[in-house]
């Protein structure tokens, strides 16, 4: 089996590509190479015969085309995306370009080229912000709060009329906050695993009572890869780790896995439209293909910690020029 996978070089992608390598997939991964796309990430198949890379846009629509008419691949894994709340709330265009026009742009090539499965992921923010008890299933309206949910959102509904209008095969995933080894600084917790290393203050927007559902990313990726094989066609399907927490308590025990004290604990400004509450249900998930989340929240946050004590020169070769810029630009003024 050959995949052309997007995105392939950042957090998720790479673990996907990793992961499909393992079972024998042959891997094609277009990616553009964003600051969010890192080819280290994928330096352990190098010498792989079942890897390629091609770097390009997903908006680029004759490149795509001639990929698929060079790879004929069976299918198609679209992860790359403009990714982060705060990115998009200080600079949204590239959300609405990548996420809107580039997932526009493969859906029209796997039309033209009758692509057999198209797996489109996506992300527990559609839903917008639960209260408790609440959990969305599937079927919850999509109620958008931030750029970044609103991209998402958009490019899912589009995804979705390539099923009814065309009969695309396309099936939808959508997955709560993930975390892992290889995650881009810049979110909550690699973020404030790094600050807190290096001894550095812990940015805590609003009161830190925001409640996440925390999936490792591990898990995440086994669970596209089975609705790859097994979902069917036209269905969304989530994907949560089932381990719900406020953001608080989340950097709490990051201060205790690497013994740092609270006080580099700083409350800070809010994050404009702020979700609460994220809250999924992924029980059709668990139904259709009997996969479960594996990782203890604990467990997986304590490989975490570990990995970034070990990676030092992976974090150093991310923290660019830019990096730094765009810290500024998000943290200065809070
Ligand atoms: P990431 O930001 O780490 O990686 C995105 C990748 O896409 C990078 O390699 C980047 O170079 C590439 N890319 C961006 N624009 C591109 C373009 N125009 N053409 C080709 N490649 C391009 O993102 P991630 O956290 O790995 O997320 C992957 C997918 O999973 C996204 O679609 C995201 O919405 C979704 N998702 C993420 C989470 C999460 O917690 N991070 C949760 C649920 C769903
Ligand atoms: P993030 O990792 O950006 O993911 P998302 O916004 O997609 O859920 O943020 C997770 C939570 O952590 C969210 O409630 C915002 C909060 N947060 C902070 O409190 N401080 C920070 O510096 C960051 C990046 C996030």
């Amino acid at each position: 089996m050959k995949l052309l996978v997007t995105g392939g070089a950042g957090f998720i992608g790479s673990a996907f590509v990793r992961l499909a390598v393992s079972e024998h997939i042959s891997i094609v991964n277009l990616d553009k190479l964003t600051y969010a796309g890192n080819p280290e990430n994928l330096a352990s198949l190098a010498s792989s015969p079942l890897y390629e890379f091609v770097k390009g846009d997903i908006c680029d629509g004759p490149l795509v085309a001639r990929l698929l008419e060079r790879y004929l691949p069976d299918g198609i894994v679209h992860f790359a995306a403009e990714s982060h709340v705060d990115r998009s709330i200080l600079s949204p265009t590239d959300f609405f370009e990548t996420n809107l026009r580039g997932t526009f742009t493969l859906l029209e090539a796997a039309r033209a080229h009758k692509i057999a499965r198209f797996v489109h992921v996506s992300t527990d923010e559609v839903y917008g912000s639960l209260e408790a008890p609440l959990e969305a299933d599937e079927d919850f309206p999509l109620v958008t709060n931030s750029p970044y949910s609103a991209s998402k959102a958009g490019s899912d509904l589009l995804a979705r009329s390539y099923f009814k209008t065309y009969n695309l095969p396309v099936m939808i995933t959508r997955a709560s906050n993930n975390y892992g080894p290889y995650h881009f600084p810049e979110k909550l917790i690699p973020l404030m695993i790094m600050n807190a290393l290096e001894g550095h203050a812990l940015p805590v927007y609003g009161d830190g009572q925001q409640i996440r559902d925390w999936l490792y990313v591990e898990d995440h990726v086994r669970g596209i890869l089975s609705v790859f094989h097994r979902g069917k066609e036209g269905e969304v399907y989530n994907i949560g780790g089932n381990r719900s927490l406020p953001n608080l308590d989340v950097v709490r025990k990051i201060l205790d896995l690497t013994g740092k004290p609270e006080s580099l604990i700083q409350y800070v400004s809010d994050r404009p439209g702020h979700d609460r509450r994220y809250a999924l249900n992924s029980n059709k998930l668990t139904r259709a293909t009997g996969w479960e989340p594996r990782m203890n929240f604990e467990e997986g946050l304590a490989k975490t910690v570990a990995w970034y004590r070990a990676n030092s020169s992976w974090v150093d070769n991310v923290r660019s020029g830019a990096y730094r810029d765009y810290y500024a630009r998000n943290y200065a003024n809070r």
